[in-house]
C-alpha cells in the first residue's frame, strides 16, 4: 500500500529519491519522506500531504548526501501526520516500510520497556528500534537487521540507511514486492520497476524471505535462512515506460480513452483472428474438460469482473463456478478440489487479499491461473498460468481500461471452456469470436457519448445517493458503476440486480436519488423495464443506458444513454464505459482528486 525506495548513489540523491517516488504515489499518497546519510549523520525530511509538498520543502532547505531511501505512505497505523511519515529513525538507523507488522504492539510495549522513546504511531517505528538495540549492543548492521527480522510478524519490504556506513543499504522482503535497481557504480532498492525506471531497466525481483545488502560496487542477496539466494536480474519492460496524460486533464480520462485500443491489443493474445477463433498465449495452457467446476476470486473491480465471468463459464461451457472477494474466499473454508483450477484476477498482481487466497488454493492442490495486468507482479510470477491483460500502466487509481481488458480475457477463457468440454460447437465459437473482434469499434463508438454523460453529470453531483440497477451480466457492471462514482466522488452509491429493488431498496428511491438503469435490449429488457416503471411511479430519476430499440421504450426516463447494438456477449465490456465516464465526470465537476482518491491506493498491498 506504500511505495519505498533506496538510492545509493554518485552523488546528491535527495531529488532522486523524489522522482522515483513520483513514480510510487498510484501507491499511498497521503505523506512523504526521505532520508539521506551526509558526513555519516542521519538527515531526515518528511512532509505531510501530496508528494509536491516534500518536493518543496526540500527546494527550499536541500538535504545533501549520496545514500539515501524514501517512501510515500498509505496510512495503515497511526493517522497521516508528519510525524507518522516514513522513513522512521532513530539516531543509528533509519527505516521505510510496506507492508503492516502485525506483532508491532507487543515489540513496542518490550522496547518501550527497556528505554526506548516513541515519536510515533505507526508499526514501523518497532523496526527501527529493534535494529538501534542491536546496534548499540555491537551487532552488525547485517546482524542487527537479521535479529530484527527474526521478531517480526506480518508482510513489509523494508529499506534501511545505518548512519557511518555510507556505502550500505540493506533491504528486506517478505509478502510486500521488492525489487533491486542495477546500476553502474550506484545500485537502487525499490517497490517496483516503475520506481526504478528513472535509474536502470536491469531489474532483480527479491522472493518472498530474501534480504538483500548493496554496496555501489555490489549486491548480496540471501533467503530467509541467511543462505546466499542468487536471483537473476532482468529487463523490466516498465523501465522503458514513460507514463504521462497526453492530452488529458487526468490519467483516469485517458484510461478510458485508451480502452478500445488496449482491448484489442488484449484480444489479438487470445484470438487467432485470421481464423476466427480462440487460441490461448503460448504457455498459457489449460484445459478445461478436465475441471468439475472452477473457484473465482479477486478484489474491488477485478471481483466484479469474475461476477461476469461466472456467467459466461456457466452459460456457454456449463462449467459451475465458485467465486468470492478474495478477504473472505478463504476464511469460509470452501471445499476445493486438489487438481482443480483457482483463476484469481488482478490488475496490479500485488492485492494482498488475493494474494494470500492464491497461496490458499495453492495449499489445497489446485493450480492457480491468474489474469492479471502486471506481468513481473507477485501474483504472475506465483501463479502456475498467467492468462496477461495488455491494458499498459493503469494509473488511476479507479480501474478502467484494465477492467475491460479482463473482461475480454474471461470472455476468450470463458469460449475455450466450451469448446474444451464439448458444449460450445464451433459455429458458436465463430460467433462469439466474432463478436469480441467487434469489440474495439464498438467501445470507440461507445465513448462518443462523453459530451451528453458530461451534462449529465451535474445532475449527479448535486445527488446523496445514487442506485444502479442491471440484469443478468449487467448486474455486476451495476456494482461497478456504483464503485466507479463512489471511490473518485465519494458519493454513496450501491449496485442492485434489477429485480431485487422491491425487496426494500425501492424504499429509498424518491425524487432526489438518481437511478442508473443498465437495459441492454435483450430478452431481460422487458423485465427491467418494468422495474423502470417502479421507480418511475415513485418519482425516481431514471437514467437509461440501453441499445436498439430500448429507447422506445425509455417512458418517463429522465435520461436515455444509447449505446451501440451489440451482441449479448460483449455488452459488459460496452456498458462499463457510460458509468466510468458518468464517475469521471461527476468527481471532476465536483473537483476530486481524480486519479489520486481521498483514502484510496491504487494497490492494496495491505490484507
Ligand atoms: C477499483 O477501481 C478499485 N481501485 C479497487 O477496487 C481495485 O479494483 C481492487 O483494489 C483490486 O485491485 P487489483 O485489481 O490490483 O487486485
Amino acid at each position: 500500500m506504500c511505495g519505498i525506495v533506496g538510492i545509493l548513489g554518485k552523488g546528491p540523491v535527495a531529488a532522486q529519491l523524489v522522482d522515483s517516488l513520483k513514480r510510487l504515489e498510484y501507491r499511498g499518497y497521503d505523506s512523504a519522506g526521505v532520508a539521506t546519510l551526509d558526513g555519516g549523520r542521519i538527515l531526515r525530511r518528511r512532509a505531510e500531504g501530496k508528494l509536491r509538498n516534500l518536493e518543496a520543502s526540500l527546494e527550499k532547505t536541500p538535504l545533501g548526501g549520496a545514500i539515501g531511501i524514501g517512501h510515500t505512505r498509505w496510512a495503515t497505523h497511526g493517522a497521516p501526520t508528519e510525524a507518522n511519515a516514513h522513513p522512521h529513525a532513530t539516531e543509528r538507523v533509519a527505516v521505510v516500510h510496506n507492508g503492516i507488522i502485525e506483532n508491532f504492539r507487543e515489540l513496542r510495549a518490550e522496547l518501550e520497556a527497556a528505554g526506548a522513546v516513541f515519536q510515533s504511531q505507526t508499526d514501523t517505528e518497532v523496526v527501527a528500534h529493534l535494529v538501534s538495540k542491536a546496534l548499540e549492543a555491537g551487532a552488525s548492521p547485517r546482524a542487527a537487521v537479521s535479529q530484527a527480522l527474526g521478531r517480526l510478524k506480518g508482510a513489509f519490504a523494508l529499506a534501511f540507511i545505518f548512519a557511518g556506513e555510507d556505502d550500505l543499504i540493506i533491504g528486506a522482503r517478505r509478502g510486500s514486492p521488492l525489487a533491486i535497481g542495477h546500476g553502474e557504480g550506484e545500485n537502487f532498492l525499490g517497490s517496483d520497476a516503475i520506481a526504478l525506471a528513472p535509474f536502470t531497466d536491469a531489474v532483480t525481483y527479491l522472493e518472498d524471505g530474501d534480504w538483500v545488502a548493496l554496496t555501489r560496487e555490489g549486491v548480496e542477496i540471501f533467503d530467509e535462512t541467511g543462505a546466499p539466494a542468487p536471483r537473476a536480474a532482468v529487463r523490466a519492460a516498465a523501465a522503458a515506460i514513460v507514463v504521462d496524460k497526453g492530452n488529458h486533464r487526468h490519467f483516469m480520462a485517458k484510461e478510458i480513452a485508451e480502452q478500445p485500443e488496449v482491448v484489442g491489443h488484449t484480444l489479438a493474445c487470445f484470438i487467432d483472428m485470421a481464423a476466427g477463433r480462440i487460441r490461448l498465449p503460448d504457455g498459457a495452457d489449460v484445459d478445461f474438460s478436465k475441471l468439475d467446476r472452477l473457484a473465482i476470486s479477486a478484489c474491488g473491480t477485478a471481483y466484479y469482473a469474475g461476477l461476469v465471468a461466472r456467467y459466461w463459464f456457466e452459460k456457454f461451457a456449463r462449467l459451475p463456478v465458485d467465486i468470492d472477494i478474495a478477504s473472505e474466499f478463504r476464511y469460509r473454508e470452501p471445499p476445493l478440489s486438489s487438481g482443480g483450477l483457482a483463476l484469481v484476477i488482478s490488475q496490479s498482481g500485488e492485492t494482498a487479499d488475493t494474494l494470500a487466497t492464491l497461496r490458499h488454493c495453492r495449499a489445497q492442490g489446485m493450480r492457480i491461473g491468474a489474469v492479471v495486468n502486471v506481468p513481473t507482479s507477485t501474483i504472475a510470477r506465483e501463479a502456475d498460468v498467467v492468462f496477461p491483460t495488455v491494458a499498459g500502466v493503469e494509473v488511476g487509481v479507479a480501474s478502467t481500461k484494465a477492467f475491460t481488458c479482463q473482461l475480454s480475457v474471461l470472455a476468450a477463457l470463458a469460449v475455450k471452456a466450451g469448446r474444451d468440454r464439448g458444449v460450445l460447437s464451433e459455429d458458436d465459437e465463430a460467433k462469439l469470436v466474432s463478436a469480441l473482434v467487434e469489440l474495439p469499434r464498438l467501445m470507440a463508438e461507445a465513448l462518443r457519448l462523453e459530451p451528453e454523460i458530461e451534462r449529465l453529470a451535474t445532475t449527479f453531483a448535486k445527488a446523496q445517493d445514487v442506485l444502479y440497477l442491471g440484469r443478468g451480466t449487467s448486474f455486476p457492471i451495476a456494482l461497478e458503476g456504483a464503485l466507479k462514482l463512489k471511490e473518485i466522488s465519494y458519493i454513496h452509491a450501491e449496485g442492485y440486480a434489477a429485480g431485487e429493488l422491491k425487496h426494500g431498496p425501492i424504499a429509498l428511491v424518491d425524487e432526489n436519488v438518481p437511478v442508473v438503469v443498465l437495459a441492454p435490449y435483450d430478452p431481460l429488457f422487458e423485465k427491467t423495464a418494468s422495474n423502470m416503471q417502479e421507480v418511475a411511479a415513485r418519482g425516481g430519476k431514471i437514467v437509461l443506458v440501453t441499445d436498439g430499440e430500448g429507447p422506445e421504450h425509455a417512458g418517463s426516463a429522465f435520461a436515455v444513454l444509447t449505446l451501440p447494438k451489440a451482441y449479448a456477449f460483449v455488452s459488459p465490456m460496452l456498458y462499463a464505459i457510460p458509468v466510468q465516464l458518468l464517475a469521471y465526470h461527476t468527481a471532476v465537476f465536483m473537483g476530486t482528486d481524480v486519479d489520486q482518491p481521498r483514502n484510496l491506493a491504487k494497490s492494496v498491498t495491505v490484507e
